[in-house]
This record gives structure tokens, C-alpha cells and sequence, in this order.
């Protein structure tokens, strides 16, 4: 498959013609691509958690062309939903609000809610408008996998179950958008992710609730404490113990990934076993690049990637949240049982 060529007229036309015969379609978002399927279609929304291996209560996002569609899936819209999207949509912001009529079980899961985002990106734009719908759409990855952000790694990872990928080129964010949902008294924040969290605080004027993982009944898959996993072990620790980490796993016969950011020392390791890799110092560029990384480094040659975690800082939200997300399950275990641990699980997988 030819990738790197911007759909045309024809292309988003049969696209969309494919959406109403009930077919499956990757599409470019500016967070991550997308798996797209008819909305009000239950047949055709299975389709996408067969392909994807998703649990069927996981919800989908239905993405819209605009604010104005709200009415149609949603109800009971609180002003502050509708100011959120008058103000970031189209843009990286999912709303989760009580559901319409029009929603099917198969999206939400039988919850009586639904995830909404009008994505910024022309061809998802072009898309829409031709298909006329809703379209329900979680990341084009196989489950508690990587996101995809450029067309080849959909192909790469789902590629002949698809029935059509758009290709847009590369992300422009790079994570998947912030969630913020309606369904409580105050707006609580679901997912962090390519819209700051300031500045929807701002534009409510008043603080959105922080739920943390593990505490609430699991509403946003991406809120499972292991997903957005590569598929090697990927673990962060401070620049301070950068190096002496990266040293210990190369001499227990890993061979190490470094992403480090302006810690100069890892730069000149030089030893058998560690490859450094240096990161952006700019959270936008971080996670424009971040999954891209981790898909290149998925390629054989490395069996640990080992991150300088960034400052935990709100600007770096999402990127710290997708790397604990990413690590894995055994991070809070000594470092030997992590090992034993993630060796173990590789083995069990293989
Ligand atoms: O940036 C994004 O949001 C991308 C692009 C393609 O739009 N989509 C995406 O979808 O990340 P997905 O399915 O990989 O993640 C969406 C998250 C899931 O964790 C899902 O559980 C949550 O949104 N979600 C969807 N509907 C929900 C609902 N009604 N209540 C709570 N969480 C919901
Ligand atoms: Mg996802």
C-alpha cells in the first residue's frame, strides 16, 4: 500500500460510501488516527471491537463535524459542555454527556452516556461533512496497544482487517485528546491529553475534578492502569538515575533504548548495549513524536526502552500519564522483579 498521498475528492467519497455500507475506515485526527465506523450503526461499530480486540463495555467516541450536532447524540447538555465546545471544538476535547436516543448500546457499552469530539484535522473535516453522521471512533490500535499517529502505523498493526485507511500525514499532537466528562455535579477529568487542562478550567472558570485510575469504577479504557503499551518493557526514572539504570539493565544483557532529555551525560555513554536517543524539552514536540518513537523502537533491535521522565509539571500531563500507562505493570516492584517480571510476561506472550 502507497502511503503519503492526501485523499482526494474520490477517495473521501468512497470512504464515506464505505461508512454507510456498514465498512470500516481509518482516518487522521490531529491527536491520533482513528478506526471509523457508522455511529448509528450497530453492525458495522462491532466490527471495531473485533478488529481491535477491545472488550465490548469499553465505550467509543463518536466524532462530529461541529458543535452544532450536539442536540443529535447527546442530551440535557449543561452550559458549560456547550461552552467548552463553542470555545476548543474542533479540537483535541471529548465531552461525555448523557446520551440521545440516537446512540447506540454497541458505542457506549449500554451506558447511558457518549464520548463527543469534532476533530481538527481536514481530512477527518472532509469525511464527516461527506458522510453526513457520526462517526465512532477509538484509536486505530489494537487494545491497551500504542496509538497510531501516521497512516503506516495502522497499516503496520491492523493493516488488511481495515476496509479503508485515509492517510494525513503525521499527527499533528501526537496523544489522544483530553476527556472531560458532564455526567457529575462538577466536571471531572477523565483522560488528560492534547488539550491542557488550564485552559478549559479558565474558559469554566472553576477547577475540574482529577480522577485517578483505580479509584472509580473504570469508565475510559485508557484510564486501565497498563495500556498505551509498546511491545517491549518501557519504564521512566529521573535523569538522576538515568545512567546508572541504563548501565544495570545493559549489564544484565539488555539491550537499551535511552530517550533522554538534555541529560548530555547519557549522550555519551558509549557502551555495548545502550543507544541514546534524544527527546524534544518541549511537551507539544514530546508528544507530537512520542508514540512515533516507541513504534520505531518496537523494531527488534532493542528489548528495553528506558525514558527520562519529564518534569511533573501540568504542561507534562498527559506524556507522564501515557508513560506510567505505558510501563509496565510491575513498576512499583523492585527493580529485579521487574525484570523477572516483564521477561516473564514476554515469555507468557510469545
Ligand atoms: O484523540 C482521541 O480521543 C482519539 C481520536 C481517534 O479521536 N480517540 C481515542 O479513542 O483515543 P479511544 O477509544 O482509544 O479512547 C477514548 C476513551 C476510551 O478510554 C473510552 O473508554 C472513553 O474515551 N470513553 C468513550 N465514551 C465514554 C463514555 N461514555 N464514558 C466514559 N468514557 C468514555
Ligand atoms: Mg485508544
Amino acid at each position: 500500500m502507497k502511503f503519503n498521498t492526501i485523499p482526494d475528492d474520490k477517495e473521501i467519497r468512497s470512504a464515506a460510501a464505505l461508512l454507510r455500507s456498514g465498512g470500516t475506515v481509518a482516518f487522521p485526527t490531529e491527536t491520533v488516527y482513528g478506526l471509523g465506523a457508522d455511529a448509528s450503526n450497530p453492525f458495522a461499530v462491532q466490527k471495531i471491537f473485533a478488529i481491535k480486540g477491545r472488550p465490548s463495555f469499553h465505550p467509543l467516541i463518536v466524532h462530529v463535524a461541529a458543535g452544532s450536532e450536539l442536540t443529535r447524540w447527546a442530551k440535557n447538555i449543561p452550559d458549560a459542555a456547550w461552552q467548552l465546545a463553542k470555545t476548543f471544538w474542533p479540537g483535541p476535547l471529548t465531552l461525555i454527556l448523557e446520551r440521545s436516543a440516537l446512540v447506540p448500546d454497541a458505542v457506549t457499552g449500554g451506558q447511558n452516556t457518549v464520548g463527543l469530539r469534532a476533530p481538527d484535522h481536514p481530512v477527518a473535516a472532509a469525511l464527516l461533512h461527506e458522510f453526513g453522521g457520526g462517526i465512532a471512533a477509538p484509536s486505530a490500535n489494537r487494545f491497551g496497544q500504542l496509538s497510531p499517529t501516521t497512516a503506516q502505523h495502522v497499516h503496520e498493526k491492523l493493516g488488511g482487517q481495515v476496509g479503508m485507511i485515509l492517510d494525513g500525514g503525521a499527527c499533528r499532537i501526537g496523544v489522544e485528546s483530553t476527556i472531560v466528562s458532564f455526567v457529575q455535579e462538577t466536571p471531572t477529568l477523565l483522560r488528560p491529553g492534547g488539550l491542557a487542562v488550564e485552559a478549559i478550567e479558565e474558559v469554566l472558570g472553576q477547577k475540574i475534578l482529577l480522577v485517578q485510575s483505580g479509584v472509580q469504577k473504570v469508565r475510559a479504557s485508557g484510564m486501565l492502569d497498563s495500556h498505551y503499551a509498546p511491545g517491549i518493557p518501557f519504564e521512566a526514572c529521573s535523569g538522576k538515575e538515568l545512567i546508572h539504570r541504563a548501565r544495570q539493565l545493559a549489564s544484565m544483557g539488555y539491550r537499551v533504548a535511552v530517550l533522554n532529555m538534555g541529560n548530555e551525560d547519557a549522550e555519551n555513554l558509549g557502551m555495548d548495549g545502550i543507544t541514546c536517543f534524544c527527546m524534544p524539552d518541549s511537551s507539544a514536540e514530546y508528544a507530537r513524536k512520542l508514540y512515533a518513537t516507541l513504534h520505531g523502537l518496537d523494531c527488534g533491535i532493542f528489548n528495553w526502552i528506558l525514558a527520562e521522565a519529564p518534569p511533573a509539571t501540568q504542561e507534562w500531563n498527559a506524556i507522564n500519564d501515557r508513560m506510567r500507562r505505558a510501563s509496565c505493570r510491575a513498576v512499583a516492584h523492585s527493580s529485579e522483579t521487574l525484570i523477572e517480571t516483564c521477561s516473564l510476561e514476554k515469555t507468557l506472550s510469545r
